[in-house]
């Protein structure tokens, strides 16, 4: 399973590279606009970062784009940028054909703001490169998620479909498990959501008691 993390910190993003080996990175507005920093300044950083690896990077096109021609006119420009660089774009109408005509040019895609199954498959239909079901947003509105995301492999896996899975808004280490159960291909997460799922307080307990253990005893 690939673990992307979802930042546009360039610190988190190189510790990220440097202790867990992720293999990419996704942004949004809302972690561009944390990072304090123009948008065609820090995703250059991030890609800069990347160069010379095969890991992609989700950029996303301006959210106020309703229109598909703006949508792909923006999403060509960012592509010349980097090779890393993929193209977020909405479950819209707009973004579903924006998608293919990325397609087209070679230019690949990643679904945002997806919500239903059925999103999902029109966006697959269209040849997206990634889907990304966003989960946390949906657990936060009460609603199922589980199935949600079983659907979407399920849809994929009937149909052969090339698009890989990105399970979003992930917000804790049980969620990533269960993503990776389902078989989803990529988990994308927050910093500090890896940090806590690759940590547990009794590992700490442990090694506390071990090293206790340790000082009791002569080493030869
Ligand atoms: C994924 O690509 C998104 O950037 C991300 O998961 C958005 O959700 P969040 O910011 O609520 O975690």
């Amino acid at each position: 399973m690939k673990f992307f993390l979802d930042s546009a910190h360039i610190h988190e993003i190189e510790h990220a590279l440097d202790m867990w080996n992720i293999d990419g990175v996704t942004t949004n507005p809302r972690h561009v606009q944390a990072s304090g920093k123009p948008f065609l300044t820090v995703i250059q950083e991030i890609a800069t970062l990347f160069h010379g690896t095969d890991k992609t990077i989700s950029v996303e096109v301006n959210p106020h784009h309703t229109d598909y021609a703006k949508m792909v006119t923006e999403g060509e420009k960012l592509a010349a940028l980097s090779p890393n660089f993929v193209i977020k774009l909405p479950a819209t109408e707009a973004g579903f054909k924006a998608i293919r005509l990325l397609k087209d040019r070679g230019i690949r895609s990643n679904l945002t703001l997806a919500f239903s199954p059925s999103q999902a498959l029109q966006a697959m239909r269209m040849g997206a490169f990634f889907v990304s079901p966003f989960i946390g947003w949906k657990e936060s509105n009460g609603e199922e998620i589980y199935t949600f995301v079983q659907e979407v492999v399920a849809i994929r896996d009937n149909y052969s479909y090339s698009t890989e899975i990105i399970v979003a808004a992930v917000r804790n280490g049980r969620q990533i498990v269960d993503a990776a159960v389902l078989g989803a291909d990529i988990v994308t997460a927050g910093f500090s959501v890896f940090q806590d799922a690759f940590d547990h307080p009794y590992t700490h307990l442990g090694l506390a008691k071990f090293q206790s253990f340790w000082d009791q005893t002569p080493y030869e």
